[in-house]
């Protein structure tokens, strides 16, 4: 059973930020990527509307593949639907949510901006993290339409526009009594492949905090099984609305996924 792959599941291709950690530190397990492209980007979605297409869309995708771990590399559903899916579904889940125990304990000017999608910034999750562990820090929550897609874009070849990017986490660097923001959470796992970009129009230098490794660290710690005996080749990615195009299946080899 040991062949059984690490689903890692996102709403579009941020999810690869955390898949390369998760290879990383396991690189003798086989992984399947699921992107649900048919329901990007999951930000702007209604809650109870996105829960039920990804609880629905999970009972499908373990019955199918029998995935020993799933890893669901979104914030904005692991907020969502992490309990649920638990609750409902025995395999193991990790999720990603937003990384603001680390961001309290490392700030120095107290100083912190949670930078995610309008559904994460929304959720009473996150909310309930920041009255849990950062209560003495005053947190900006800050929620971006755009940058999502951008990340999709930039990653299939696109250009960057700095001043939009400028434009979208401006609102996450504030001062007060001379005191700055020193720490931004990337709370959605698109935002790491923008992070160069992000730091050359970032009003000052801060730090830029990817959850990715910690969450590589815990799936590690939930993997006992044995390791997969099949080479690397065989690690997949499946989109939920169907064949993709060209350029994002040259993408999605270049992470050495086949679809
Ligand atoms: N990658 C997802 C996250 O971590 C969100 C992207 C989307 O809007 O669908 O929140």
């Amino acid at each position: 059973m040991s062949d059984r792959p690490v689903l890692v599941f996102d709403s579009g291709l941020g999810g690869l930020s955390v898949l390369r950690e998760l290879r990383v530190r396991m690189p003798d397990r086989r992984y399947l990527y699921i992107v649900d492209d048919a329901g990007f980007p999951y930000g702007d979605w209604q809650e109870e509307a996105l829960a039920t297409r990804i609880l629905d869309l999970f009972a499908g995708l373990l019955e199918t593949h029998q995935p020993q771990l799933v890893v669901i590399a979104c914030n904005t559903a692991s907020t969502l639907v992490l309990s649920q899916l638990r609750e409902r579904f025995a395999v193991p889940f990790v999720g990603t949510v937003p990384a603001i125990k680390p961001a309290a304990e490392q700030t120095r000017s107290r100083l912190v901006s949670v930078l995610a999608t309008p559904g994460t910034v929304q959720r009473q999750y996150t909310r309930g993290l920041i009255e849990s562990f950062a209560a003495d820090c005053e947190v900006q929550l800050v929620g971006s339409v755009r940058l999502a897609a951008m990340a999709e874009a930039y990653l299939r070849g696109g250009a960057l526009d700095e001043a939009a990017i400028h434009q979208e986490i401006a609102p996450a660097f504030v001062e007060k009594d001379g005191r700055r923001t020193d720490i931004v959470v990337l709370a959605c796992t698109h935002y790491p492949f923008l992070t160069n970009a992000f730091r050359k129009v970032a009003p000052w230098p801060v730090d830029w905090l990817d959850p990715a490794e910690a969450i590589a660290r815990q799936a590690g710690k939930l993997m006992t099984g044995a390791p997969s005996t099949l080479p690397e080749g065989f690690d997949l990615a499946v989109f939920t609305a169907g064949h993709p195009d060209y350029t994002t299946r040259r993408l999605i080899h270049g992470f050495g996924l086949h679809c």
